[in-house]
């Protein structure tokens, strides 16, 4: 495992980002039921609000009091680049449509990266006060219980969870897929969070996850926690997956290869995969 530096005020980095990630939950449940300012962003249904904003200044604040020199990659803000190896990647709202509509499903993100690797990754639930951390090389856990992906060992059974993103034409290629395949699966649900979709195939809730469009913030901290987790991360074509791909696909190892062969025998009949 790598040692990771401590913080200004001598604390690790996991206590910074818990610390950055508990309050940020907090506040989301606080601002819950307020009226809030929405405005729409690039894509379809692409909304932020101002407690998005708020939430997300509130975590680069305590990251850069302990941490004045390492750069910021978040969401609804210009990056802040410094002269360092290390990068703090921040979804501070995942799920803003969920939140809007009063649905308390959503999660705060929070990663340390030194350049494509993710060292550290957090995600938290505020509703159900669920926080998963995985420290690279060190493990995973939920509110500090070892967790790990599900041992299912075939397709009949799974539990897929999916969200289709902002893309219309990407989003249609996940429904298609699923038109004539889900027979052969137990359920799948549409998230909300893919954040939350990622941290539920860590600890075996989820068998897989998949979207066909995201960004770094929401996949950094996830990607990690299925890897410490056991499990597979790739990109549609069975590629490891990089914070700055879009594609993703992660679950148990065994039903990630069964899902892909599965949804390619779909998309040679004429749908367009990967
Ligand atoms: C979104 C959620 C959603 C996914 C979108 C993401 P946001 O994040 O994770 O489930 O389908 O692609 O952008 O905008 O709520 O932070
Ligand atoms: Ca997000
Ligand atoms: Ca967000």
């Amino acid at each position: 495992m790598d040692r990771l530096p401590l913080s200004r005020s001598g604390r690790t980095a996991l206590e910074v980002a818990s610390q950055a990630a508990e309050e940020a939950g907090n506040l989301l449940i606080e601002r819950a039921h307020e009226e809030r300012e929405l405005r729409y962003k690039e894509g379809r249904a692409n909304i932020v609000t101002d407690v998005d904003v708020l939430v997300e200044n509130r975590i680069i604040a305590l990251l850069q009091s302990e941490y004045p020199d390492y750069n910021v990659l978040s969401e609804e803000s210009a990056a802040i680049t410094n002269d360092s190896a290390y990068t703090w990647v921040i979804d501070p709202l995942d799920g803003t449509n969920n939140y809007v509509h009063g649905i308390p499903f959503y999660s705060v993100a929070i990663a340390l990266t030194n350049s494509y690797e993710v060292l550290l990754g957090l995600t938290y639930d505020p509703w159900r006060k669920e926080l998963f951390v995985a420290q690279k090389g060190a493990g995973v856990w939920l509110n500090g219980q070892p967790i790990s992906v599900s041992e299912r060992t075939s397709m009949e059974g799974s539990f897929i969870g999916c969200d289709m993103g902002y893309d219309a034409e990407a989003g249609a290629t996940i429904l298609e897929g699923f038109r004539n395949s889900w027979p052969q699966m137990c359920g799948i649900r549409i998230m909300g969070s893919a954040v939350l979709g990622l941290a539920y195939v860590a600890c075996g809730r989820l068998d897989l996850y998949m979207h066909p469009y995201l960004y770094p913030w929401d996949v950094a901290s996830g990607i990690l926690l299925v890897k410490e987790a056991g499990g597979k991360v790739t990109d549609w074509e069975g590629e490891p997956a990089s914070i700055y791909g879009r594609q993703i696909l992660a679950g148990n190892e065994t039903v990630h290869h069964q899902f892909m062969n599965l949804m390619k025998a779909q998309f040679q009949l004429g749908l367009k995969w990967a």
